[in-house]
């Protein structure tokens, strides 16, 4: 209500503007705009039709989109809900990344000057026996970490403060919880659960030892971004399920123990020009894939103990 002296002032000099544009030729609509905005008990009932039409939009284009999205992504796998509104909201991809790819590009003793027309590519690759003479190969196992962590101050706290853990579809929700567990289980013996789990390697000592055992791959440009912190992945049959990273920049993953299958798949708006396929990468090779556009799934052999070093270049 337009009770005060001041606001009744303002109002007859935007009555005089008003006569001012009418004069002048401003359409009628305008016009109409311009009377919603000066009749603020008007303005007050429609502001609230305006919120429940916007609300009640909202609702239907994101269940709708929701269920659009959901139907084109179940028909690979379960992805987690977040997962869902960022594919709704990833721009639409320039198919020419997968068109005509069939299989990973296979690279041997590769120089740094001579991986350099790959090194922004964004077609799957394995470059062989690349990791062979890391410390890793020989001493990563799953008693080292464990050592690492028990015996480390403020170990599993780092997860509290941002570090990130993933229990993929295993029943382990911590790393702790992974350490802690019987060791018939930890070696997948018959009749055992098999277990796969991946986390950040953020605590700084940790870090630093692990450090001992790995490098940066050699191939890699010299000038590019490195990640601050690599992940470790490791465990029996599992795997992770299909999904896109939501990460800035290219993945290279150092097989360390074990062979991992990757299955990986085109965006759905490229499904029509691209396939999907599957390839494995063995104990000593580096896998390199723009995680971001390819979807991928990755399985352990049966029976085969899986440890990875993985990391980000850009
Ligand atoms: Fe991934």
């Amino acid at each position: 209500m337009l009770n005060t002296k001041n606001e009744r002032r303002i109002r007859e000099r935007l009555r005089i503007i008003q006569k001012h544009a009418n004069l002048r030729g401003l359409s009628l609509e305008a016009l109409e705009q311009y009377n919603y905005i000066c009749n603020l008990e008007q303005d007050k009932k429609l502001r609230h039709k305006d919120v429940v039409i916007v609300m009640i939009a909202f609702f239907v284009v994101l269940s709708l989109s929701g269920a659009w999205v959901n139907s084109i992504l179940s028909v690979r796998c379960v992805i987690p809900a977040n997962y869902l509104v960022w594919e709704a909201t990833r721009p639409l991809a320039d198919c020419a990344y997968c068109e005509n790819v069939t299989e990973p590009i296979i690279l041997y003793n590769v120089t740094r000057q001579e991986f350099a027309e790959y090194s922004y590519s964004s077609k799957p690759i394995i470059v062989k026996n690349a990791i062979n003479h890391w410390r890793a190969t020989k001493e990563f196992s799953f008693d080292l970490f464990k050592r690492l962590y028990l015996h480390t101050d403020g170990s599993y706290e780092s997860f509290d403060e941002g570090c990130q853990f993933l229990n993929f579809k295993s029943d382990l929700f911590t790393l702790r919880e992974v350490f802690e567990m019987s060791d018939e289980r930890a070696r997948n013996e018959p009749g055992q659960y098999p277990w796969y789990v991946g986390w950040g390697n953020c605590h700084p000592d940790i870090q630093a030892t692990v450090r001992q055992y790995f490098e940066i791959p050699h191939f890699l440009p010299d000038d590019a971004e490195f990640s601050a912190t690599e992940n470790i992945f490791f465990g029996y049959e599992i795997g992770a399920v299909m999904h896109l990273d939501y990460i800035s920049r290219l993945m290279w993953q150092g097989q360390v123990k074990g062979r991992k299958i990757w299955s990986v798949a085109p965006v759905p708006d490229c499904d029509h020009v691209c396939n999907k396929f599957q390839y494995y990468v063995e104990a000593g090779d580096i896998v390199l894939l723009d995680t971001r556009i390819w979807y991928h799934a990755t399985t352990i052999p049966k029976g085969e103990f899986s440890m990875t070093v993985q990391s980000e270049y850009g």
